[in-house]
């Protein structure tokens, strides 16, 4: 089997577990409370509040939007019950089955479509979409794999359409050496030599660049235009703080305050990067 092969399957095979138990009952309640919901994760939350920078929550309402790896499609929910009319693609046909249960139980202004399998594969006609979006996506990808991704999704946009990936980032070797000693979730430290190894056996990222300097020039292959906004500098001392209060009080204030710092201070030591594509070469 070849690399991009064995990359896709694990990826399946971790995800399809990953969401293949998953409670809708929290999606519904934050879907029944949409406004407050994303207040707070537009405040508190890395991911929702670089994606959803730039009035991205306002300027959807009826456009066509599509998001590449939707995963447990919180975000492809969000999105729909915000107004878009929402494709949501994943390679783990458990996400399907969330999107089933989805349309079946809130009442959407357009029920969600799902694409199943690989993005690369799917029957879309070209340049059909306002948005592309991707959330914690690309770096899941090998390099050749990623740069097949972005041609995609040029294609799929119109010409005045925006692709939008929220993705780690990696800008210091030095940060990036240390990271790997400190455990986070279920990742052990470098220091437990055999318990790392399996841990990366298992782990679906591939070996490769999460640098600013690679997502610019990747997309800038097929789009005129790319703008990065480093996130993150000072959001990623949070995990330092265990009390909850005042973790999402820090959260939220690292958040707003990082955005005041010099841009060559964010660009190198922010943990995660919005990436935003505009003018499709064709
Ligand atoms: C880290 S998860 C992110 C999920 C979601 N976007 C989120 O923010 O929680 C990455 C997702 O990409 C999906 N994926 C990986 N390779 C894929 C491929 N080639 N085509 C479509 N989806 C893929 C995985 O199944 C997984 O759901």
């Amino acid at each position: 089997m070849k690399e991009y092969e064995q990359n896709q399957q694990k990826n399946k095979e971790h995800y399809e577990k990953v969401y293949a138990n998953y409670n809708l009952n929290n999606i519904l309640y934050w879907l029944n409370n949409l406004e407050g919901y994303l207040d707070f994760v537009t405040n508190y939350e890395t991911s929702w509040s670089a994606l959803y920078q730039n009035d991205f929550r306002n300027r959807i309402k009826g456009k066509k939007v599509l998001e590449m790896g939707c995963g447990d499609c919180n975000n492809a929910a969000i999105m729909a019950a915000l107004g878009a009319r929402v494709y949501a693609n994943d390679i783990a046909s458990t996400s399907g089955k969330i999107v089933e249960q989805l349309n079946g139980s809130f009442d959407f202004s357009h029920p969600i479509v799902f694409v199943e399998g690989d993005f690369l594969n799917n029957d879309l006609a070209s340049g059909s979409f306002d948005f592309v979006i991707g959330k914690a996506f690309l770096h899941h990808l090998s390099l050749p794999v990623e740069r097949e991704f972005l041609k995609e999704t040029a294609r799929l946009l119109k010409t005045d359409g925006e692709a939008r990936f929220f993705e780690p980032a990696v800008n210091s070797k030095l940060l990036d050496e240390l990271r790997w000693y400190i455990p986070i979730g279920n990742r052990p430290s470098k220091f437990r030599g055999e318990a790392f190894r399996k841990w990366k056996e298992e782990d679906p990222h591939p070996d490769r660049s999460f640098s600013s300097a690679h997502f610019k020039k990747a997309v800038n292959e097929f789009f005129e235009e790319c703008l990065i906004k480093p996130v993150g500098t000072l959001d990623r001392f949070r995990n330092l703080i265990k009390n909850r209060k005042w973790n999402g009080r820090y959260a939220k204030w690292a958040l707003k305050n990082e955005q005041k710092l010099p841009l060559f201070l964010n660009s190198k030591f922010a943990r995660s990067q919005l990436i935003v594509g505009k003018l499709p070469l064709k």
